[in-house]
């Protein structure tokens, strides 16, 4: 592993799509590092590539060429059913939509990645209550998600990404479908789980006022970084576009 102790490095990553006749370049001969215990955020437009690099990052995709490696394994030298345990084991996801099962309770939706495992079900029980503790939400566990907000949910969600205590959390617009202060709740936990349990947190967001929760923002364009000098500047332009809005103080509860 290199000096900086990255737990991520994307090296000269492409991705193509076929379409058609067509091939779409979503990323374009990236190169990325993001040090272990940083919490960072992937924002540009729609359609720049964010998603596909997360997919590159968490195993679910493969690139067209270049390497991906995380925590020292090049995931590209895993077979398919390699690569599944692999991500059972390393990785936490979060989506947009928490992707919670109806049917299922709060501590068992947080249970469902402990079936992989050979924990008894009792203990599987017991790692769920705790990471359903951690979101602060031990006392909902017997709760159905229709019966929760959409923060709440979330916070399921997450609670599900740490049950298995993953080094990598990715999470895919996880403030996409939330109101500002839950927005800001969510953003403020996944900070606490990089701070308080190291955890190494990749974010694509839209949001600009994940730029106040995040250690470095990666922008990128038509499937290539933004340098640090546009970035900045992009990040500057999202945090001024703030300044009209309200303070959170004054957003109804
Ligand atoms: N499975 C696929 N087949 C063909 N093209 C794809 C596929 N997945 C993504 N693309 C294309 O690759 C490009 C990057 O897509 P990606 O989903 O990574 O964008 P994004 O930055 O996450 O956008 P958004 O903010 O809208 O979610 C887009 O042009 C998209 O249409
Ligand atoms: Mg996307």
């Amino acid at each position: 592993m290199s000096a900086t102790e990255a737990l991520i490095d994307v090296r000269n990553v492409t991705r193509h799509y076929q379409r058609g006749p067509d091939e779409i370049h979503a990323l374009d001969d990236l190169t990325l590092s993001i040090p272990t215990g940083h919490f960072v955020a992937l924002m540009g437009p729609s359609g720049s590539g964010k998603s596909t690099l997360l997919n590159l990052i968490s195993g679910i995709d493969r690139p067209s060429s270049g390497d991906v490696v995380v925590a020292g394994q090049t995931l590209n030298d895993l077979s398919e059913d390699e690569l599944a345990k692999w991500r059972a084991r390393h990785v936490g996801l979060i989506f947009q939509f928490f992707n919670l099962i109806p049917v299922l309770s709060a501590r068992e939706n947080v249970a469902l990645p402990l079936l992989l495992t050979d924990l008894s079900k009792a203990e599987q029980g017991e790692r769920a209550r705790t990471a359903l503790r951690v979101v602060g939400l031990e006392d909902r566990m017997d709760h159905f998600p229709a019966t929760l907000s959409g923060g709440e949910q979330q916070r399921v969600a997450i609670a599900r990404a740490v049950v298995t205590d993953p080094d990598l959390i990715v999470a895919d617009e996880p403030t996409g479908d939330l109101d500002a202060r839950n927005a800001e709740a969510i953003l403020d936990l996944l900070r606490a789980l990089k701070t308080s349990f190291g955890k190494t947190i990749v974010m694509v967001t839209h949001d600009p006022r994940a730029l106040r929760f995040v250690d470095d923002a990666h922008h990128l364009d038509k499937g290539v970084l933004l340098d640090d000098e546009a970035a900045a500047r992009a990040s500057e332009a999202l945090q001024a576009s703030l300044g009209s809005a309200p303070p959170t103080e004054a957003v109804e509860s």
